[in-house]
């Protein structure tokens, strides 16, 4: 997600932590600040912007001084991209200051508790939040900063990295993590913090990476002191010697954004579902769902409007919502829809899916909904963008930015919101049994294991595509919930490799593209056991008697299959409606190894942009 950097030493902090902040801009971000201790006053600047935007207002206020200094770059999740919702944030008191990466779910219940004891909040944000929750322990303990730190961090539930400074007490910094990046970097009487080693590689490659639910007191002229968070113990540092150079970094050792982000769906998905899949309470729990339940419940028709990859999340979404909600669904492409004249009405619900949240197609479509009085709900990934603000409520994917212009933790975490929004109606009608919600839930949870699992296989697909690099076309063909995962398999292999790709229902080969085949033509075929798998494996015979290549999307263990394709690439077993959230990793690794091998830029791929912003 965003970006944090600290410096605490003997140098002016304020050209480190800047130039931290501008090392760090490739992870996307919305908003940016910082504050600087100069001995005896803290000064906090903060901007909804550019870090450049930042460095000509701490210029211009002249806020440029001091030896201790955090920085942040914001990724917002909770309160929109503004001044008063970027970080650092102060508590009330003024005396403490945090940056913070990650999501603290249970904020609402701490922030009315707060409230309670006369805490007021400037920010609509979390952070704010968990500032003031440390500044109440210290000042009910009566214990240091650093115990604080550990006794609030064990009340909160989420996702952090943090950094916290102390201004009655301005020789230490404790920074804190969990789910989101934390590096210290060691240097001569000098000490840095950042969300990954790019800000202070050039001052130190010596590196100590703190681990999930660890806290550091790092301390002035002394030492680095790493704790356990839930049981207070000392652990010993270990100090890395980094190799890495600036672009190793930035890319967190993968050679493109488009793998790093492959990579990243186990935690995209866990972050999108975090605080909203409550196993132990049988619930999920979607404020823009539950204050809208009436109207989408009542809705006659639901119509999905997006583009590319995000419409074919909207496919997947119409089998889930018709199979568990039995509300009809139209998925359509926002571009045609906005033009011809559709029938609307306010009985519909519309819902645009958007990882920029800028498309212009989808974001016409849904002023044109509106102006039928349809009600407008937004799954979008970036918080406070146009089609989140057009949209009568929405649900953020919490995929973190995604740098690489092809969509690929975008499309598995809106799938996965989808998936939730779609249990959560289901549930609400009592169209779903409390054994079977429950089954839906469970897998969900055990949903970024599998994928995890399906990275796995990456070396087989890596042959794979050695073989198949300089096919002339392709076919992906899947049924079902994985008819929509073939249709983005080819535009995946389309978009970054050139190579010519079409995806079709399964059974729709007999209606003419089977007349494509023959020993030259490549054929995906999505063949898990869950929806139609005898059916799918006629199909396959249909194309081995024509001389077709087979790879195949096979489930752990299928044999079947297995004696009839060319490769197999297998996925674990999931319930039928999850499967496109495992399916579609091999698809995305074989689109990016076959690109690869081709020469082309995988991340920015030729006349394309990563966001539509023009018709
Ligand atoms: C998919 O890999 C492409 N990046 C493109 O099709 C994209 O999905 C489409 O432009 C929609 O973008 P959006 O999700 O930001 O609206
Ligand atoms: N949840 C915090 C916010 O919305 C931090 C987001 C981030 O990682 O930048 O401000």
């Amino acid at each position: 997600m965003c970006g944090i950097v600290g410096y605490i030493g003997p140098r002016e902090a304020y050209p480190i932590v800047v130039k931290g902040l501008e090392r760090l801009e490739y992870r996307g971000y919305d908003s940016a600040g910082i504050v600087l201790y100069d001995g005896k006053n803290a000064q906090l600047c903060k901007t909804k912007g550019k870090v450049a935007d930042l460095k000509a207002k701490a210029e211009n206020e002249n806020i440029t001084k001091g030896n201790i200094g955090l920085g942040h770059t914001r990724w917002a999740t909770h309160g929109v991209p503004n001044d008063v919702n970027a970080h650092p944030h102060y508590s009330n008191s003024g005396d403490l200051v945090i940056i913070h990466n990650g999501i603290i779910e249970n904020y609402g219940s701490i922030k009315t508790a707060l409230e309670k004891r006369g805490y007021t909040f400037q920010s609509d944000t979390d952070t704010e939040v968990l500032v003031n929750l440390i500044e109440y322990i210290k000042n009910k303990e009566e214990v240091k900063l650093g115990k604080a730190v550990q006794i609030a961090l064990n009340q909160v539930i989420g996702a952090y990295a943090i950094a916290v400074f102390d201004r009655t007490k301005p020789d230490e910094i404790v920074a804190a993590k969990l789910g989101s990046p934390l590096a210290i970097g060691i240097g001569e009487d000098e000490f840095f913090i950042a969300s990954d080693a790019s800000p202070f590689i050039e001052f130190t490659n010596n590196a100590i990476y703190l681990e999930d639910e660890q806290m550091a007191i790092i301390k002035l002229g002394r030492d680095v002191k790493i704790r356990e968070i839930k049981n207070d113990k000392p652990v010993a540092p270990f100090v890395h010697e980094l190799q890495l150079n600036l672009e190793q970094i930035e890319k967190n050792g993968y050679d493109h954004f488009m793998l790093k982000e492959i990579h990243e769906q186990p935690e995209a998905i866990k972050d999108t579902y975090r605080g909203r899949l409550r196993i132990n309470e049988g619930i999920i729990k979607m404020a823009g769902i539950e204050d809208n339940l009436e109207k989408i419940l009542k809705a006659k028709r639901i119509i999905i409007v997006a583009c590319g990859t995000s419409w074919h999340a909207g496919l997947v979404a119409e089998y889930i919502f018709e199979d568990l909600v039995r509300i009809p669904v139209e998925v359509e492409y926002a571009s045609e829809f906005r033009y011809r004249n559709p029938v609307i009405t306010s009985e519909d619900v519309v819902i645009a899916i958007s990882q920029s949240g800028e498309t212009a197609d989808t974001l016409a479509a849904i002023k044109l909904a509106k102006q039928h009085g349809a009600f407008v709900f937004g799954v979008c990934n970036v918080v406070g963008s146009s089609i989140a603000r057009e949209s009568h409520a929405g649900a953020y994917t919490h995929a973190g930015p995604e740098i690489g212009v092809a969509s690929t933790k975008a499309f598995t975490t809106q799938i996965t919101v989808l998936t939730l929004i779609a249990l959560k109606l289901a549930q609400s009608k009592g169209m779903i049994s409390k054994t079977d919600f429950h089954k839906y839930l469970a897998e969900m949870e055990a949903i970024p294991a599998k994928v995890e699992e399906s990275l796995k296989v990456d070396d087989h697909i890596k042959y794979i595509s050695s073989v198949y690099k300089d096919s002339p076309n392709f076919l992906y063909l899947g049924r079902g919930y994985n008819f929509p995962v073939a249709l983005e398999g080819a535009l995946k292999l389309k978009e970054i490799s050139y190579i010519h790709a079409e995806g079709y229902p399964a059974a729709e080969m007999k209606h003419g593209p089977i007349a494509l085949i023959d020993e030259q033509m490549p054929v995906v075929v999505i063949a898990t056991k869950k929806g139609h798998y005898e059916k799918v494996v006629s199909n396959i015979q249909e194309i081995k008697s024509r001389k077709g290549k087979i790879i195949g999307i096979v489930t752990k263990g299928d044999t079947e299959v297995k004696s009839m394709a060319d490769y197999v690439i297998e996925v674990p077993e999931t319930i039928e409606g999850l499967t496109p959230l495992l399916t579609t990793i091999p698809l995305q690794l074989l689109s990016y190894h076959i690109a690869v091998m081709r020469g082309c830029n995988v991340d920015q791929p030729r006349n394309l942009a990563k966001s539509v912003t023009v018709e």
